[in-house]
């Protein structure tokens, strides 16, 4: 069958670096065209736009191309948008309603392109409005409270690239109430344990490129989210952590999600074990990748100070060494490994391990996630001290 390509941007949540390597686990390396101000421009064939997103953690929107045009050119973009809204109205006796938001912000572009349009298609199709109030972009929160994607209603983007604008037109937006309920409302959590998010989880589980066979294993596994996630996308999961509670807690919270999801999913196996001594037959018996946050450190209440940071440093390092060293020992076969290693931010710099590639390059294969020199990706988010660097690796026995 010949393929339906199409032209997509796929608007980016945090970061864009980790958002275009989970893009490119899950469509293809090549997919990807152009990066726009917060998007990522591809050509592929999306046939269920919601439930891709859905496993999709960097992503809030999926939008696909309606028109594009050089930068260089000025473009009449009113006239862009009311060509978009003539090709969607069913029903001319019903109100239409539309937003629109620009990427970069422009207040000005967008106060005359909403005005003008409105005006323009009065006669065309009637009335027509647009709910951007005071002439700001819609956040994916208010557009699908404004039910945009609904009949009789569109909503709409322009983006800049490098060298093209972009109109484009929702097709999907992020379930960010059933993202936040799984982060939020799970029985069992821990302050000390902290926060890892779903989405988070999400983009490390992608970046293994699981098919449907594989099983997911996080031997760190605290609350058990990255399990959770793995059972939304419908793989196997295994879970340890050294703290035998933690594991009660993991099993509590997956019996919350199989009543909230109402999926019919067999409790994985769950067991307390310290990471770095695990045996042969502590690994699921095939197919699996590995996907963990692992240990962040002591829980810190402050940014540490320059005596006390690579003193957790070391410690953060040690766990590393025994981990890897003892995993080589114990995989049958090549293992993909994705996993997040603290970092610690102050104001003016970035605190990485400083001996993780070192670690690394001594017992596993680097899997390159960026072309940084230190080739991994980071997630962080304002007024965390302690972020996570992410890295992906082989590890062969
Ligand atoms: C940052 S938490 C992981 C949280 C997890 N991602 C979640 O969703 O809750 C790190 C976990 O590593 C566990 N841990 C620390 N050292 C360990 C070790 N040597 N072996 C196994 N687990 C360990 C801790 O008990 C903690 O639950």
């Amino acid at each position: 069958m010949t393929k339906n390509l199409k032209t997509y941007i796929f608007q980016t949540g945090h970061g864009k670096g980790l958002a275009r390597a989970e893009i490119q686990s899950i469509l293809g390396e090549d997919s990807v065209l152009d990066e726009v101000y917060d998007g990522i421009v591809l050509k592929t064939e999306i046939t269920a736009p919601k439930e891709l997103l859905n496993r999709m953690g960097g992503t809030v929107r999926i939008t696909e191309v309606i028109q594009e045009g050089p930068v260089t050119m000025p473009i009449n973009f009113a006239s862009w948008v009311e060509t978009a809204i003539k090709a969607e109205v069913k029903d001319k006796s019903a109100k239409f309603r539309f937003g629109l938001s620009m990427h970069p912000k422009s207040e000005k572009i967008l106060t005359k392109t909403l005005t003008n349009s409105k005006k323009n298609l009065k006669s065309a199709i009637g009335n027509s409005r647009f709910v951007n109030k005071d002439f700001q972009n819609l956040s994916s929160v208010q557009a699908w409270h404004e039910n945009l994607l609904a009949e009789n209603a569109l909503e709409l983007h322009i983006f800049k690239g490098e060298s093209k604008w972009y109109l484009t037109k929702t097709l999907a937006i992020q379930d960010f109430e059933w993202y936040s309920h799984r982060d939020y409302d799970r029985p069992a959590r821990s302050a000390r344990i902290g926060m890892f998010p779903p989405k988070l989880a999400q983009i490390l589980i992608n970046l293994t490129q699981p098919d449907k066979k594989n099983t997911i294993y996080d031997p760190f596994c605290g609350l058990g989210t990255t399990l959770q996630e793995a059972i939304l996308m419908g793989l196997s999961a295994q879970g340890s952590d050294i703290e035998s509670h933690l594991i009660e807690s993991t099993r509590e919270n997956l019996e919350w999600l199989k009543k909230e999801s109402k999926l019919d999913f067999e409790m994985p196996k769950l067991f307390a074990h310290d990471a770095t001594t695990l045996t042969k037959n502590d690994l699921p018996p095939n197919n699996f990748a590995i996907v963990t946050e692992t240990w962040l450190g002591p829980a810190l209440t402050k940014p540490p100070s320059p005596l006390e940071l690579p003193k957790i440093q070391r410690e953060v390092e040690s766990l590393y060494e025994a981990f890897f060293a003892n995993l080589k020992k114990i995989v049958k076969e090549p293992t993909t490994v994705v996993f997040t290693a603290p970092y610690h931010r102050d104001k003016n710099n970035r605190h990485f391990l400083p001996n993780l590639p070192i670690i690394l390059k001594k017992h596993v294969k680097i899997i390159p996630l960026s072309d940084h020199s230190r080739p991994s990706l980071f997630f962080e988010r304002k007024n965390q001290f302690v972020s996570r660097e992410i890295w992906k690796i082989v590890c062969e026995p």
